[in-house]
């Protein structure tokens, strides 16, 4: 891409108004951008142009106060970019029987394609395979614009590593990894970036900063599925997992601490590494046998933790059907409301098969998003009486552990964050 073709405006687009896009929107507002924030999500940007914000990060403060810039737009009209100087996808990118589905990043960068003018650069953060900024997006940018890669506008990958509900590790203290399809096209993404986090990291071709992301979420999957099999075996020998865990964390090198739980959710680690499964099948006729194995013990844990509690019960001579069984934590992690493949889901229906009465304490999860047949309630030492077993599913800062270990007849906890003689852990 030649001088003339620097972008010249601060003009910004981000697509997808999601827990990623919302949170470089509002950011980069704050920086000094000028941002149109779409979404096809009508209701979602009715929600966020009234400054009530979906997304736990970003408070309804930060956001009203973007809005009062007059330098935030959210839209669901794609033509109101126009002109942009960068553009960012940050769209879903969910698996489909098994395999990647592409459409919404395929929709965007037609949408943005449309749009597209001589200088501008286009960045995809969708988390995805290795390859589809340059064989999926590019092409798709040119076919809509007439215009070349590289010659006309710019092109770059960055994963986004966002974690929602960390407080210490938020959107613009965490190094940023940024790529682009040729030299002026990482000078460009980078040179955006650096005005948006402290901290960017430069790899040579979006296909390395793919696999990245990928990399970093198939790391984690797989060190999570080896320490819940370790769990159920440790239970079944009877040797406390939780202080064999405590015990290595004292290694000060060549370990790193991963806890047991009910199993994997949210939109990052059930997902990702099949992408790359994905790939290395498609592209190779390999199995990434790593993540296969990941796959199916994370799979198992929700089962297990179901076993585990019929045999608690069992233990106190009660069948599990027609009990109250109260679940604490229906998001798949602490401190968020996201419950997007939580585990707590499938617990939720397979103890609703077998004839339980289900209920639920989750103060951060929206009641649309409580699974069927499950009734919400609040955490309370009268709910905690009333249930015969209580599971804690997920140690949100908020719930009151010693209320909860005080109060139940049973508690099973996965997260090994109750104290007291009614407290069985995974
Ligand atoms: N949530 C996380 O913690 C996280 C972390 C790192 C990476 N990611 C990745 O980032 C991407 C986005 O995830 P998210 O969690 O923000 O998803 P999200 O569902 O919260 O938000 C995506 C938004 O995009 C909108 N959308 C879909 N197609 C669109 C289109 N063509 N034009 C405009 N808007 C469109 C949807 O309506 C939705 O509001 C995914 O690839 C995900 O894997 C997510």
């Amino acid at each position: 891409m030649s001088e003339r073709t620097q972008p010249v405006s601060n003009r910004l687009v981000v697509v997808g108004q999601g827990y990623v896009g919302l949170p470089l929107a509002v950011r980069a507002v704050e920086q000094g951008f000028d941002v149109i924030g779409l979404d096809l999500d009508e209701e979602r940007i009715t929600r966020i142009g009234a400054g009530d914000s979906p997304v736990e990060d970003i408070t309804h403060a930060r956001l009203q106060a973007a809005l009062a810039t007059g330098r935030y737009r959210p839209t669901t009209d794609a033509g109101d970019g126009a002109g942009f100087a960068i553009a960012v996808i940050s769209v879903p990118t969910p698996l489909r029987e098994g395999a990647p589905d592409l459409s919404f990043i395929e929709t965007a960068a037609r949408s943005l394609g449309a749009h597209l003018t001589a200088g501008a650069c286009v960045i995809l953060e969708s988390t995805t395979y290795p390859g589809t900024t340059q064989e999926l997006v590019g092409p798709l940018l040119e076919a809509a614009s007439g215009l070349t890669v590289g010659t006309d506008f710019a092109l770059g990958y960055s994963p986004e590593r966002i974690d929602p509900g960390n407080p210490t590790w938020r959107f613009e203290n965490t190094p940023k990894v940024v790529s682009g399809v040729d030299d002026n096209s990482l000078r460009v993404v980078q040179g955006f970036y650096d005005q948006i986090v402290e901290r960017t990291v430069a790899v040579s071709s979006p296909k390395e900063a793919e696999l990245t992301k990928l990399l970093e979420n198939t790391f984690r999957h797989v060190n999570i599925a080896l320490v819940n099999e370790l769990a159920v075996f440790a239970h079944a020998l009877g040797i406390d997992i939780w202080e064999a865990i405590d015990a290595a964390s004292t290694k000060p090198f060549g370990y790193l601490r991963f806890t047991p739980g009910p199993g994997v959710g949210g939109h990052c680690l059930p997902i990702d590494p099949s992408y790359l499964s994905w790939r290395v099948r498609q592209s190779l006729g390999e199995t990434f046998r790593f993540v296969e194995l990941a796959n199916d013990v994370n799979d198992h844990m929700p089962g297990y933790v179901v076993a585990r509690l019929v045999e608690g019960l069992n233990e106190r001579s009660l069948a599990v059907k027609g009990r109250r069984i109260l679940l604490l934590g229906l998001a798949y992690k602490r401190n968020t409301g996201d419950a997007r493949e939580s585990p707590s889901r499938p617990i939720a229906r397979r103890l609703i098969e077998l004839g339980a009465d289900v209920v639920a304490a989750d103060p951060h999860v929206a009641d649309a998003l409580v699974p069927p047949g499950v009734t919400k309630v609040e955490l309370s030492e009268d709910e905690l009486r009333r249930a015969d077993a209580v599971v804690m599913l997920v140690d949100h800062d908020d719930f009151d552990t010693d209320l909860v270990a005080a109060s139940s007849a049973y508690v099973l906890d996965t997260r090994h964050c109750l104290d007291g003689p009614t407290v069985e852990y995974l």
